[in-house]
């Protein structure tokens, strides 16, 4: 599936994932009305904020570390880290709701308060978030975009990474999983053609998750078919 969202006059972004699957529930449409208002990051999307102005992140986070997830899915991995980091505020963006719906699920059962969502294309929240005001991205699992014609559709690409990179703080963390080989090399090669280096990670073998992970739904299903990840941590100079 694919659709353009406008951004102004001259820019137009192709988005190819989904922003919806299966039906949703009378129940979960109930959960998005209510839960997600309470935790939604506001004045992000095109058209909300068509002039793109810069978010006042303090109003949302004070004076706390902020750490972005992109793509969280269903959240597993973003809502573990919110419990082992309550010093911490953290985004998480997603624009596929039927992932959102099942977090909202869980943060609402779990009594979550330090996460705020942008249930949208993360393009979006780069165009307005402040420079410098993220201290770790975590990228679990991209969308991996296989076919050679298809490659520049993934996020590990200079049109995501650049405006990443103006958001990130310095010496802020990113980190990278995924369990494709070609995109783990494509993911070395693209990001370290601009300002980050590499952490090296058990000798340089990738093949270990960080010491505070939490596997997601995508890790499960790589495992349960028996492809490898690889844990990459790159760290802006
Ligand atoms: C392969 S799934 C992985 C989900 C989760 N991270 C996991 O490991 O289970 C990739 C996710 O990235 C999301 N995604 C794709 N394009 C995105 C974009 N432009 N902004 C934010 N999320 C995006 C998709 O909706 C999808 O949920």
């Amino acid at each position: 599936m694919s659709s353009v969202t406008p951004v102004n006059d001259e820019v137009r972004r192709n988005f190819y994932g989904r922003f919806k699957g299966h039906g949703i529930t009378k129940a979960q449409k109930e959960l998005l009305k209510t839960e997600l208002k309470n935790i939604s990051l506001t004045s992000v999307s095109v058209e909300d904020n068509p002039k793109r102005n810069q978010l006042d992140i303090k109003s949302y986070f004070g004076s706390k570390p902020v750490w972005l997830e992109v793509g969280f899915g269903s959240g597993e991995h973003l809502i573990y880290q919110a419990k082992c980091h309550p010093e911490v505020s953290f985004i998480g963006c997603e624009p596929y709701i039927n992932g959102v719906v099942s977090f909202l699920g869980k943060v609402k059962r779990q009594k979550i308060k330090n996460i705020f969502v942008y249930a949208g294309d993360v393009r979006d929240l780069f165009d307005v978030l402040p420079s410098n005001s993220l201290a770790k991205v975590f990228l679990l699992y991209p969308d991996p975009w296989p076919k050679r014609r298809h490659k520049r559709r993934r996020f590990v690409n200079p049109e995501y990474l650049i405006p990443l990179l103006r958001v990130m703080n310095e010496c802020a963390e990113l980190r990278v999983a995924t369990d494709i080989e070609d995109y783990f090399k494509h993911t070395k090669r693209e990001v370290l053609k601009l300002d980050f280096k590499l952490i090296k990670q058990n000798g340089d073998k990738f093949d270990l998750p960080w010491s505070d992970w939490f596997p997601t739904r995508y890790e499960k299903k790589a495992k349960l078919q028996n492809r490898k990840s690889y844990y990459a941590t790159f760290e802006k100079n």
